[in-house]
């Protein structure tokens, strides 16, 4: 339209409080939780930036969806409406859903990991590494290097190494790899695209070398806007189109629907292997559910098929991308150090660069997170050392990177909340100096994250 603002393509139509607490306050919720945040009280928290994983505000016609759910055991209209709007983007033969993306994660590799398997991904997400390590399986990452740098501006820094690939698939026995996977955004790795010209180029080795190559798509539409920006010869697409695309270029996917396709919970597994397809609806009917809802009830079902079609509009991604690199560029305006470029569903901050006098050991993503909170009642969450940093035979080895992500929950905050977030980011970035670490008193366990206990170091 010419306007340089760019708009929530949305007004409120429903508001939910926040509630307002005083420093004394949020020390007491620290101590209470052992400085984890994730054992805070959301009622304490002011913005929750903790994640976007199903944190989104709904929409009046997924509400309106929601009351039309059939919760028939088997075979309800609301499933057939949610398989039509999955394979209206993604046609993959056969669909499975499950209570979240973990849950697919799960069955997938009970059914394909193992002892002695080596899984590939540009980077693996926290749980997708613990099932597959779960599993007996190796989880390796092939990130390019421009994505382990927070600073270089490479427009797809979520790409795969398609030469580490190659050599990687190349030494190991062709058994070996049961199947190559791309997270759609790299979550890890700053919330970074892949472009097309790459998942092509995976495509070709999976090919030559005869592996799958599955997708962990939870920010599909974020990718595929990404990729009409900045991929050459792209710009004029419809997002659908790209998202098609991408999706004819894998053998089957993961999802989240609690990521872009703006459900509060849900997911799905899918492929084209009837094999395979039917050693997982096993494992489904053990662990989920009958195959037409898998842990889900018709309600979710209609929500997740109506928030799909949103989740590719361009109003929507426009006003979503723009807002999140809104927050980004404010932050590293006011000398922050942010990952670069700014990424679809979060701002990175680099706490390894801001809070450089805390060793990797002393977890200075955690120390950033804790004060952020402390200072403003802002939830962050930590990607570093404390999430990545214990290896499976129970070492201690430091991040790539030492990150707070600021995730942005989907059309549920405004501008001014988060100017508010620059303005306590700013206050806390100011007295970078004065932070100290922590460390971990609690027993070490998978994804301890979650739950380890933390002090501050004297
Ligand atoms: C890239 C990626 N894969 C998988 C998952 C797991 O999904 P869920 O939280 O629904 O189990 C997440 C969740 O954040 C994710 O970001």
């Amino acid at each position: 339209m010419g306007f340089r603002t760019i708009i929530e393509p949305f007004r409120i139509h429903s508001v939910e409080p926040l509630v307002m607490t005083t420093p004394e306050q949020r020390r007491a919720a620290l101590a209470d939780a052992h400085h984890n945040l994730f054992a805070l009280h959301s009622a304490d928290v002011l913005i929750d930036l903790l994640t976007d994983s199903g944190t989104g505000a709904m929409s009046r016609d997924q509400w309106a969806g929601v009351q039309r759910g059939d919760e028939s055991y088997a075979g309800s209209p609301s499933w057939f409406r949610f398989l039509e709007a999955v394979r209206d983007l993604f046609p993959f033969e056969h669909v499975i859903p499950t209570h979240q993306g973990r849950a697919a994660e799960s069955i997938l590799f009970t059914a394909v990991g193992g002892d002695g398997r080596i899984v590939p991904n540009n980077t693996h997400f926290d749980t997708t590494r613990a099932n597959v390590e779960y599993s007996g399986a190796t989880a390796v990452d092939l990130v390019i290097p421009e994505g382990r740098d927070s600073q270089s501006l490479h427009p797809f820094k979520g790409n795969m190494d398609l030469e580490a690939l190659d050599a990687l698939l190349t030494e190991q026995r062709a058994d070996v790899v049961p199947l190559v996977m791309v997270t759609i955004t790299n979550n890890s790795g700053g919330g970074q695209p892949v472009s097309l010209a790459n998942l092509h180029g995976v495509r070709e080795l999976c090919d030559r070398h005869g592996v799958p190559l599955f997708l962990d798509a939870c920010r599909f539409a974020e990718n595929a806007w990404f990729i009409r920006e900045r991929e050459e010869g792209q710009g004029d697409r419809d997002v659908v189109d790209i998202v098609r695309e991408m999706a004819s270029l894998a053998d089957g996917m993961t999802m989240s629907a609690k990521k872009d396709p703006l459900g509060n919970i849900g997911g799905w597994l899918a492929m084209n292997d009837d094999d395979l397809a039917e050693q997982c609806r096993t494992l489904e009917i053990l662990t989920e559910g009958f195959p037409t809802y898998g842990g889900l009830s018709g309600r979710d079902l209609e929500a997740v098929a109506q928030g799909l079609r949103e989740s590719v509009q361009h109003d929507y991604l426009r006003y979503r991308i723009r807002s999140t690199a809104y927050l980004g560029e404010a932050l590293a305006g006011a000398g922050i150090p942010v990952v670069q470029p700014i990424g679809g569903h979060a701002v990175y901050l680099d706490a390894g660069a801001l809070l450089d006098h805390i060793p990797p050991t002393d977890y200075p993503g955690q120390a950033l997170a804790v004060a952020l909170y402390e200072t403003g009642g802002i939830r962050g969450c930590e990607i570093g050392s404390v999430m990545f940093g214990l290896q499976p035979d129970g070492t201690e080895r430091p991040a790539a990177m030492e990150l707070v992500r600021l995730a942005i929950p989907r059309r549920t905050y405004t501008q001014s909340h988060i100017d508010y977030v620059i303005e306590v980011c700013t206050q806390v970035a100011e007295r970078a100096g004065e932070l100290r670490g922590y460390r971990i008193t609690s027993p070490p366990r998978p994804l301890r994250h979650f739950t380890a206990q933390f002090e501050a170091v004297a």
